[in-house]
């Protein structure tokens, strides 16, 4: 016989560089999305980066490409995860795993986050095989040398990268 729960409403984070979207990203985002009642997206602001996008282009890009999701907020973020975590009175940290080689550095990540915030549970989803190899960082050098990014980001992200790397060259 099930027991009777007690409704909650489930916040999660899913913090990232985000710089930009990829698809990889957005399969994270999609299915995390129904997982929880609010999937906050958080791109950090992290001043010791070199982004290519700056807070805002990557939040706006990040709004577009989720706008069809209802339960997504984008937010931005210059604090420790975990604080931020606590002050959107969240539960849970959402991280996609790619690869054996994330996984070290995601287990240092979430231990840290752990012991900040002990409230703050993470949950790691396995990335779909299909974007298991891809990064933002080889999506911006295919761009660079203006490669075919298509399969690799949403449209809106494309248009982005493509404009940004014209400015670069002076275009
Ligand atoms: O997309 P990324 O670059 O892998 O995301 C890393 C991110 C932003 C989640 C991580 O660097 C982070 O949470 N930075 C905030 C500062 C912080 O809380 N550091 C301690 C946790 S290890």
């Amino acid at each position: 016989m099930r027991t009777e729960q007690k409704s909650t409403y489930r916040v999660a984070v899913y913090p990232g560089s985000f710089d930009p979207v990829t698809m990889g990203h957005m399969d994270i985002i999609t299915r995390a999305s129904k997982q929880f009642d609010l999937l906050i997206v958080a791109v950090l602001n992290n001043l010791s980066k070199n982004p290519l996008f700056s807070l805002e282009e990557r939040k706006d890009l990040l709004r577009k490409v989720t706008s069809h999701l209802p339960n997504i907020e984008v937010d931005g973020f210059r604090d420790l995860l975990a604080n931020y975590v606590r002050e959107k009175e969240a539960q849970v940290i959402v991280r996609g795993i790619r690869s054996v080689t994330d996984f070290e550095y995601e287990l240092t990540m979430a231990s840290t986050n752990h012991k900040l915030n002990p409230d703050a549970e993470t949950i790691f989803m396995m990335t779909n095989p299909k974007y298991s190899y891809l990064s933002s960082s080889l999506v911006k050098e295919i761009a660079h040398f203006n490669g075919d990014t298509t399969d690799l980001v949403s449209p809106e992200v494309d248009a982005a990268l493509r404009k940004k790397f014209n400015e670069k060259a002076g275009l």
